[in-house]
């Protein structure tokens, strides 16, 4: 595996001091608007987010259910996003809830922008959005925003920390690229 890896962008001590950081806010913001902190629902995007959802989710000492949901978005080995849809059920209810969505990274925004509009429907209390990472893209900026981001990087595929190539690489600590052929 350490072959494959062309550069390392983020490094697991930056990883960590930044889930920190956002963990931090994430804590003033949940406290600041919940006086009833069983609303809160926190969102991981499956399978990406995994990893930062279960560091960050220690940093957040309070009453909260984790609903786990898929969207897929990169079938089969192709590397140009294809949109994105549902890949398992919403939770139903969601009503005058505070749901936070994790995901591990903010491409073309099609994931979000899915999943926010499908949450909006059911009338929560609050929607946002919190992704490790947002690429900095060429053509032009995403469809959706998210409202806590981790790491801004350039426009280039990245794996580790969770974000696959072709299922693998998820368990690496830090974020990196691949070189050419290993793609
Ligand atoms: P979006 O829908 O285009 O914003 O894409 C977001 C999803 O595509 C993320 O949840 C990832 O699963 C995947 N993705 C986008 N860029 C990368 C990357 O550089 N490496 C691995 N997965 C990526
Ligand atoms: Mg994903």
């Amino acid at each position: 595996m350490l072959r494959d890896i062309a550069n390392v962008l983020i490094s697991e001590e930056r990883i960590r001091d930044r889930v920190h950081a956002i963990g931090a806010d994430l804590a003033g913001e949940f406290s600041r608007i919940e006086e009833d902190e069983s609303s809160l629902v926190l969102m991981p995007v499956m399978t990406g987010a995994m990893v930062f959802a279960a560091d960050l989710i220690r940093q957040l000492p309070f009453k909260l259910k984790l609903e786990l949901v898929a969207v897929s978005s990169y079938p089969g080995k192709s590397m140009a996003s294809k949109g994105a849809m549902m890949a398992s059920d919403l939770p139903k209810d969601l009503e005058g809830k505070h749901v936070l969505i994790i995901d591990d990274i903010l491409d073309s925004g099609s994931t979000i922008a899915v999943l926010k509009s499908l949450i909006e429907e059911q009338n929560p209390a609050s929607v946002k959005v919190c992704v490790l990472l947002e690429k900095i893209r060429k053509d032009g900026p995403p469809i959706a925003k998210a409202d806590y981001v981790g790491f801004e990087i350039p426009d280039e595929f990245v794996v580790g920390y969770g974000l696959d190539y072709d299922g693998y690489y998820r368990n690496h600590p830090e974020i990196v690229t691949l070189h050419e052929d290993a793609l």
